[in-house]
């Protein structure tokens, strides 16, 4: 084949650098894996791959939100980096580069590009005053109105806005408005999908005003060259990490190999920023613009866009912990094109894996390879020819093989695998229909025999590859129980054929690819909170009803064994988002227990600590793991639990009355 000889190039893509004021969620996750599949599949394809992700630490927002935690910003950010990195293992995300904003070479990238510019005369200074939106790290348009109470109202979050009024650099944003509506003339696909490509043009239509990208009232940024009571602003900051993450100004071989990117995948609410600010700044600069940028639509929660200012996020440990990553990924690019907004649900998400990966997929392959290994002791042997339907799955994987190709390339992932099962299908067909498990029973149709498997076998390689980019540890070990040797993208796309499946192989015992997994095993009996949470702006809580209790005896009271316990381990319950299993010292025992606090402290918060249980309640079952004791804490209105320590040392096993 012709493509295999030629240099497949080179492929670019990156996700946005995400904010650190809080713990990653499900949004965060779903870019991440659409970038993940893109390169990985580019990588099949033979080309040499960047693909750079990384955090937004910088500005107003994280600067405030580490106040409110009591911590400085960098050691919130080192917090919240080390959640990210710690997901990106878990999701499987092979990316090449994690940049933070707060690196040194990309804090002087920055300050060369904006030095670049002042020297151009396209930053110049001035005084700004407006209004501005520390959430969305926004300058409000001025035709936005006032509010009956004299303020403005962000129109992306709706959040109240504060006034703004400093001198400031000002970068000249008017002087691209026809630069820009030129290019996107002549690269209608440099916005994608095409809807937000007409969204952003009839915005810079409307006319663009120069853009302030300096403030004096920030501190947590990056100085001005030359004049640091100034900060840069965090979106020209933060944008430029697409340069400087690749090399710009610390190594320019790689900067020059891989600029311009191939791929900018962003979700739809950062688009103007993407497609509007970057370009002007990267033509002002005198680079070349990105080939694309793609704004995908968002996950919503009860109708809402899942949001870290909102609070009505889903955690992804919820469903890696029960499903593993590969289900996680492949509902979520399954689920809906990624132009599109999708809702997201328990029950639409334990469906689908139990339908597409426990039935149709594992079981094929647990199926295929256990017949293989029952009736030919692992390697098929010899085949008979190849009968007219035999072929006919052959030369259906071809076609099928050239559509997800294309499928991908366009970056529509759901396509090419709504296409992958449908081929599938036609293999738990043509199974179903040859009836392999009677032929086995007449020695005379052993050739018959060894055909069909070997077609199911090869249907099955193949399948598995195409799946690659979505579900790579799940195509891995197909691979591994298919006694292939190599790694799997070390056969480029041009070359993986159904006759890639030989009789010869040696097929592996197989374990089962993705368990069943009931809605309320995964859930536990009560839903999680953020099921019935209301995703609008919290409303204050009810006031609580005033209880009375019963009065209880002095004797009554002296029952209840409550006593200080040393907490000396702490995790994670799997599939409970509220829960952790604590290990705890009581001085003359160890036990453990299960406590409703993992809203409200991580693991590590807990280590060492001090706190009261009761320890002569009943034991109980808590999500299978038994608990030995329940702690004390307070629980606020919106339901976390605030436990109370000690303010000096308590030795374990300390009565408490
Ligand atoms: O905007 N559905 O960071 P951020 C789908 N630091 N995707 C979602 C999502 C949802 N509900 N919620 C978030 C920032 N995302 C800036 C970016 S880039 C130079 C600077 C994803 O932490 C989606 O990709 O708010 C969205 O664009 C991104 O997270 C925003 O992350
Ligand atoms: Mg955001």
């Amino acid at each position: 084949m012709a493509e295999s000889s030629e240099n497949p190039g080179t492929f670019y893509v990156s996700t946005p650098i995400y904010y650190v004021n809080d713990v990653p969620h499900i949004g965060h996750a779903y870019t991440t894996i659409i970038a993940d599949a893109l390169a990985r599949f580019q990588k099949l394809r033979g080309k040499e791959i960047f693909f750079l992700t990384g955090t937004d630490e910088h500005g107003q927002k994280i600067e405030k939100a580490a106040a409110e935690k009591g911590l400085t910003p960098i050691e919130l950010a080192d917090k919240v980096v080390g959640r990210i990195l710690d997901l990106w293992k878990d999701l499987n995300i092979e990316y090449d580069f994690f940049i933070r904003t707060t690196m040194d070479f990309h804090e002087r990238g920055v300050q060369q590009l904006f030095q670049r510019l002042l020297d151009k005369g396209d930053i110049y200074k001035g005084t700004y005053k407006g209004w501005y939106c520390v959430s969305e790290e926004n300058f409000l348009a001025d035709d936005i109105p006032l509010e009956p109470d004299g303020t403005k109202v962000c129109p992306d979050c709706g959040r109240k806005a504060g006034v703004v009024s400093e001198e400031s650099y000002f970068f000249r944003l008017s002087a691209y408005q026809q630069p820009l509506l030129d290019y996107y003339a002549a690269n209608p696909s440099f916005v994608r999908p095409p809807s937000r490509m007409n969204e952003v043009s009839s915005f810079v239509r409307q006319g663009l005003k120069d853009l302030s990208i300096t403030r004096t009232t920030v501190k947590w940024g990056i100085p001005v060259p030359g004049d640091p009571k100034h900060t840069i602003y965090v979106w020209f900051d933060a944008l430029n990490n697409y340069l400087t993450g690749i090399g710009y100004g610390w190594k320019a071989e790689l900067c020059g190999k891989f600029w311009p990117a191939d791929i900018h995948l962003i979700g739809k609410d950062i688009l103007r920023f993407h497609a509007v600010f970057w370009p002007a700044f990267l033509m002002a600069g005198g680079f070349p613009l990105p080939k694309c940028v793609f704004g995908h639509g968002w996950w919503l929660k009860d109708e809402a866009k899942m949001s870290k200012s909102k609070g009505n996020v889903l955690d992804p440990y919820q469903i890696l912990n029960a499903f593993g990553p590969d289900a996680l990924r492949y509902f979520l690019l399954r689920e809906v094109p990624i132009g599109l907004d999708g809702n997201f649900s328990h029950e639409g998400f334990v469906n689908r894996v139990n339908s597409d990966l426990a039935n149709d997929f594992g079981n094929l392959v647990q199926r295929t390879l256990t017949m293989i290994r029952s009736y030919f002791g692992g390697t098929i042997g010899e085949c008979g020819a190849e009968a007219e339907e035999d072929a006919k799955l052959r030369a259906e994987f071809g076609t099928l093989k050239e559509r997800v190709f294309t499928l991908y390339d366009e970056y529509a992932i759901n396509k090419a695998l709504e296409e992958i099962w449908a081929y599938l299908n036609a293999v738990n067909k043509y199974l179903a229909g040859r009836e392999p498990w009677k032929i086995a029973k007449d020695p005379a149709q052993r050739p018959r025999l060894a055909r069909i498997l070997c077609q199911a076998a090869a249907a099955i390689r193949g399948i598995s590859y195409l799946l690659y980019p979505v579900m790579p540890t799940t195509a891995d070990k197909v691979w591994d129980f298919l006694g292939e040797k190599k790694l799997l993208y070390c056969v480029r796309y041009q070359d993986l054929a159904f006759e890639g499946f030989k009789p010869t192989q040696e097929i592996k015992e197989p374990h089962p690819l993705f368990p069943r997994v009931a809605l309320k095993d995964f859930l536990g009996e009560d839903p999680p909170r953020i099921e019935t949470a209301k995703a609008q702006p919290k409303a204050a809580p009810a006031p609580q009803k005033e209880t009375h209790m019963d009065q209880i005896s002095y004797e009554e009271f002296m029952k209840m064994d409550f006593k200080v316990a040393k907490i000396l381990k702490a995790e994670r319950v799997a599939g409970a988002n509220k829960l952790l299993k604590l290990e705890i010292d009581l001085g003359t025992e160890k036990r453990q227990m299960v406590a409703g606090v993992a809203e409200t402290y991580a693991s590590e918060d807990l280590l060492g600590k001090s706190l009261i249980v009761i320890a002569n309640l009943k034991p109980a079952m808590i999500r299978g793991v038994e608990s030995q004791a329940m702690l004390l804490a307070a629980v606020s209105p919106d339901g976390k639990a605030i436990i109370p320590f000690f303010d000096r040392e308590v030795a374990p096993g300390t009565k408490v009355k």
